[in-house]
């Protein structure tokens, strides 16, 4: 019998986070939470760690963390991820602040299970050198990459010909751009078909999600871009697929629910079964697909780019990105214009050499860029 791996959740009170809880819950002689991460919400963190047992809490606000009486701040969450016993970080903060965690809980020999898209579209040159350097396991949370990861077992990269990501659409499929112009905060977080956080709720509805999905997915399985393809397939019941040399396709089906690529990349490569609703053709007979409008939605055209004008550059457009949607979400910009301050960053920044200290001001310096341009008006 394997030993239970000792596990640190890292964003625990958010959508990934509190499903990962379930699922270990659904593990207990195999998983074991020890650590629970959150911002800010104390109150929630403090239910969810007597709810589950988890003994050691931390918080990334050290003033919410003081008057919590709870370990604060950047270094307390490295002290927990790095600690003797843990075997495995799960990284399911929104956005790239979980990059210094997760480079720590490497560098310190630990296995990741990454949701945090953000962190290998932002600096994938200094993560995944560093995951072969340390020969720890990283395994995708994502549930598109969840799916390429489970269809590519049993192949070899040589048989590979390119990965097709599958595209929910968001809740604006089938609109035309002159539609979208007045799109409320609260339309735009009604996603069709996934329950998930504000930020990548809104990341779906620009289509910018399955933007830096397409980046994701070529750091995580080698490919170039030229390789990764999207299809929109609005039922969100195959969660991508590979295609191979030979003409055969493979994909991976069932309902969307979290909780399937999360029990895959924290057991991998077991699989046990569990209490999740089982998926079955005939409940979804109709599977249709459609080419992603991309006058519309410009997103997969600006992650292209970015690949293209290299060094640091797709890790302004994670920056841009991040910003023009905490302004859309806090009312300060309209919905068209994340993608047009995303463009406008991308033309602006000039690409250095990707180490990690050029990534952090690259990603600072977005971030100003966009407050400067929504300041003066632009665009
Ligand atoms: N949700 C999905 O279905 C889904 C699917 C695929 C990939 N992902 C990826 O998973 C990541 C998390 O998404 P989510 O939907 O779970 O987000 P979410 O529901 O918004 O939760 C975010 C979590 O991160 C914490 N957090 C926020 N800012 C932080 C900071 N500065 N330092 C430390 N923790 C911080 C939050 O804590 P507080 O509660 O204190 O704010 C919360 O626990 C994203 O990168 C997303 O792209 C999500």
């Amino acid at each position: 019998m394997p030993e239970r791996k000792k596990i640190v959740i890292l964003g625990a009170t958010g959508s990934i986070g509190t499903q990962t809880l379930d699922i270990c819950a659904q593990h207990p002689d195999r998983l074991e939470v020890v650590g629970l991460v959150a911002n800010q919400s104390a109150d929630h963190l403090k239910q969810l760690a007597a709810q589950y047992s988890v003994p050691d809490l931390a918080l990334m606000d050290e003033r919410a963390a003081s008057e919590h009486g709870l370990p604060g701040g950047m270094d307390a969450i490295v002290q927990l991820v790095t600690r003797p016993d843990v075997r495995c970080v799960v990284v399911a903060v929104a956005g790239v602040i979980g990059l210094a965690p997760t480079l720590a809980a490497i560098h310190a020999g630990k296995d990741i299970a990454l949701a945090s898209k953000e962190v290998l579209v932002a600096a994938g040159e200094v993560v995944m050198p560093l995951v072969q350097e340390m020969g720890i396991s990283f395994t995708p949370i994502d549930s598109e990459h969840s799916a390429i990861f489970q269809c590519l077992q049993g192949t070899t990269p040589d048989q590979v010909e390119g990965i097709i990501l599958t595209a929910s659409g968001g809740p604006f499929r089938g609109k035309k751009r002159e539609e979208l112009a007045h799109i409320t905060v609260d339309q735009a977080l009604n996603h069709p078909t996934w329950n998930m956080g504000g930020k990548i709720t809104i990341d779906s509805a620009t289509l910018m999600n399955k933007a830096l999905e397409t980046i994701e997915a070529m750091w995580l399985f080698g490919l170039t871009m030229d390789q990764v393809s999207v299809v929109v397939h609005p039922q969100s019941i195959i969660h991508s697929m590979v295609t191979l040399k030979d003409t055969s396709v493979l994909g991976q089906f069932g309902w969307p629910d979290m909780r399937i690529p999360i029990q895959y990349s924290l057991l991998y490569p077991e699989r046990k079964a569990n209490q999740l609703r089982k998926w079955s053709p005939v409940e979804t007979p109709n599977l249709t697909f459609e080419a992603v409008d991309q006058e519309t939605f410009p997103a997969l055209g600006l992650a292209k780019l970015a690949v293209e004008r290299g060094g640091t550059t797709c890790c302004a457009f994670n920056a841009a990105n991040e910003a023009a949607v905490a302004h859309f979400l806090a009312g300060r910009t309209g919905f068209l214009q994340i993608s047009e301050l995303v463009a406008s960053t991308i033309e602006e920044h000039v690409p250095v050499e990707p180490t990690l200290e050029n990534l952090l001001q690259v990603d600072a310096w977005a971030r100003t860029h966009i407050e400067h341009q929504l300041i003066h008006g632009k665009p």
